[in-house]
């Protein structure tokens, strides 16, 4: 990213003062996150180039379904590697302020756990969460998981097909009840803040279009120029989010 010149930073300010003016006035804010959110914490994204995790990794082989019925120790031994990455990792500034606004319902792709950590109370998470294991037969069976010391491949208790990590993967549905409320939120939210996600994996991203069709204000924060109709507040969500969400 080239430094902002000083018309550059006279615009930005400008951008900033619009969204803040636009979340003073908001009754229903909402926040959609993605990767970008935990990338200052040490949680690697998914689709940057080098360091995203699908440039290194095959993602149907990691997270699918037939990955994991063709290897299924492989793709709990990454999960796991993921889990205590997470574990160590610590919430960053942006996941701070987030849950510093009580009054926002956050949305978010990511199945890390650092909004909880953070302190925030109301979190959505789309596509699951690395802290459960589910059973992968479809019995309903379900564990909490210690990031710190993640449990190896096991079969169900109850059924003994394999337990798997309780995330959403490529070809599979969102959970019902949070995509139902996510939905939701989005249709009657009046600002919505996209932060440091791709927006290209659906339906999730289709929120932002739900949202925007209910005239809601679409704010974005990325650290590229982001190409959402809207605020767009292009730098760190480390540097951003907080001062986009202080009163
Ligand atoms: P991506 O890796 O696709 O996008 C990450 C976004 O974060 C990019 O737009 C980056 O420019 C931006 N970014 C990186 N660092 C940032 C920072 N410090 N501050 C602000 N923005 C930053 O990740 P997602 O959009 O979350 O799904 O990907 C969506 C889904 O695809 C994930 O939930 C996952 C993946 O496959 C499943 O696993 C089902």
């Amino acid at each position: 990213m080239k430094p902002p010149t000083q018309t550059n930073a006279h615009s930005e300010d400008r951008l900033l003062d619009a969204a803040k003016a636009a979340l003073r006035k908001a009754v229903r804010p909402v926040t959609f996150s993605g990767a970008g959110l935990s990338a200052e914490s040490g949680i690697p994204t998914f689709r940057e180039a080098q360091t995203g995790l699908w440039a290194m990794y095959d993602p149907m082989a990691l997270a699918s379904p037939e990955g994991f019925a063709t290897d299924p120790e492989l793709v709990v031994g990454w999960y796991n590697e993921r889990r205590r990455n997470v574990a160590s990792a610590q919430p960053n500034a942006a996941h701070c302020a987030m849950a510093g606004r009580q009054d926002i319902v956050h949305v978010t792709q990511n199945v890390d756990n650092l909004l909880e950590r953070a302190g925030a109370n109301d979190v959505v998470h789309l596509h699951g969460s690395l802290d459960r294991d589910k059973c992968s037969g479809g019995c309903g069976h379900r564990e909490d998981i210690d990031l710190a010391n993640p449990l190896p491949l096991r079969p169900c208790p109850l059924c003994g097909h394999w337990m798997r990590p309780d995330v959403v993967w490529f070809g599979e549905q969102l959970p019902r009840v949070g995509w139902l409320r996510a939905d939701q939120l989005a249709a009657e939210a009046d600002v919505f803040v996209v932060i440091g996600t791709s927006a290209q994996v659906y339906p999730a991203a289709g929120l932002i279009a739900t949202a925007r069709r209910a005239d809601a204000i679409v704010i974005e924060v990325n650290i590229e120029p982001g190409a959402t109709p809207g605020i767009q507040l292009t730098g760190p969500a480390g540097r951003i989010v907080p001062e986009l969400l202080s009163l």
